[in-house]
């Protein structure tokens, strides 16, 4: 089955933006780690990375469809600082009916108030944050109901 690993704004500088927050891995990183583990768990990971809150949607809808179509399991979603601000993000995810896993790699809680509201949670399976790019590991897992 197909999973899809979104990513929001500003995530493609990974590995240059804030490290002391994220961390020094790049996005590529990001996604063979994904890929890494998904093949261990049987799937196979889409990457897909986005500035454009637009974008983002077209994509959670095309995975909608192939969710309805039996073709995909969910999505494992960093929404970056849309988490914080987007009610059609909110709304998407409701609407498509997607199980999604929200993934931050820093703690949130423990940064700025801004941050610490997410208009995503609502509406996801799971939430995995605070332990870096291993969060999109333990976020597949999460996704495909395989704790160990
Ligand atoms: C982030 C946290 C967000 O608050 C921030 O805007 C990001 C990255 C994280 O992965 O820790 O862009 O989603």
């Amino acid at each position: 089955m197909k999973i899809l690993v979104l990513n929001g704004p500003n995530l493609n500088l990974l590995g240059s933006r804030e490290p002391a927050q994220y961390g020094h891995a790049t996005l590529a990183d990001v996604q063979h780690l994904c890929e890494r583990t998904a093949t261990e768990l049987g799937h196979e990971v889409e990457c897909f990375q986005s500035n454009h809150e637009g974008e983002l949607i077209d994509k959670l809808h095309e995975y909608g469809r192939l969710f309805r179509d039996g073709l995909a399991l969910g999505v494992v979603f960093n929404p970056g600082a849309f988490t914080h601000t987007s009610v059609a993000l909110h709304d998407a995810i409701k609407g498509t009916g997607l199980p999604v896993v929200e993934i931050h790699i820093s703690n949130v809680h423990a940064r700025e108030a801004f941050r610490h509201h997410s208009y995503v949670s609502p509406v996801a399976k799971g939430v995995v944050l605070g332990f870096g790019i291993q969060g999109y590991a333990l976020a597949l897992h999460g996704l495909v109901g395989d704790m160990s």
